[in-house]
């Protein structure tokens, strides 16, 4: 089947388009408003741009707390969510009031970070310390201005817990991080294969 997005003519029942852009990691970004109240929720529209500096993105679908909170403090933790972690995570993503602070709705702890003021989830096995870069508002193929903002921050630190390495390597296996597909799906990684790159 083929179907022009634009006509969203694709006669399913369910729009495909997040499930064929799939498996994405979830970041869980947690962050500070101008108050100290702390804030936590995942975003799927989340990975890393580049490693040479190490930075990530989030793209909030209208300008959400995290975003709004990222851009006054210029800071933000990005806990990787993982199988162990699923429950809290879902339950970390309700709307709730800006004053509702996830971590106790999700009945998670929190640990200090080290280069930041923003507390990170203290079970979650890797956790990037980011300052903020900048925000890119989309805009469409017309020009206009779309409601999706891109956030940008540069990673400063990375926890990763000792139990998920082994020889040296992060053990992807034991990590489990958890990615978001479409609909109400999602994954967990459990296996894992190696191939190298061809020599020129
Ligand atoms: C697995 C998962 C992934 C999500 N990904 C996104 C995303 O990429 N962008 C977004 O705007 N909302 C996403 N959401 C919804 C937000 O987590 C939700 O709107 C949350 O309340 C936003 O919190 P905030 O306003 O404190 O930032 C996702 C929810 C879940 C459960």
């Amino acid at each position: 089947m083929f179907y022009e997005t634009e006509k969203n003519d694709h006669g399913l029942p369910h729009n495909p388009f997040k499930a064929i852009v799939s498996p994405r990691p979830i970041g869980w970004i947690s962050s500070l408003d101008n108050e100290g109240r702390t804030n936590l929720a995942p975003y799927s529209f989340f990975n890393s741009v580049s490693d040479k500096p190490p930075i990530v993105m989030f793209s909030s679908s209208g300008f959400k707390d995290s975003a709004a909170n990222v851009e006054q403090t210029g800071e933000f933790v990005c806990n990787m969510a993982s199988w162990d972690l699923r429950n809290e995570m879902n339950v970390s993503s309700a709307s709730v009031d800006s004053e509702v602070c996830e971590f106790e709705l999700s009945g998670l702890e929190m640990a200090p970070s080290r280069l930041v003021k923003v507390p990170r989830v203290a079970k979650a096995v890797t956790a990037l310390e980011c300052k903020y870069l900048q925000t890119l508002r989309m805009k469409d193929l017309n020009g206009h201005d779309t409601d999706s903002y891109v956030v940008f921050g540069q990673v400063v630190g990375i926890h990763i817990d000792d139990s998920i390495i082994v020889d040296g390597r992060v053990d992807v296996t034991l990590y489990k991080p958890l990615s978001r597909l479409g609909y109400m799906e999602y994954a967990a990684v459990t296996e894992v294969f190696e191939m190298t790159r061809p020599k020129t």
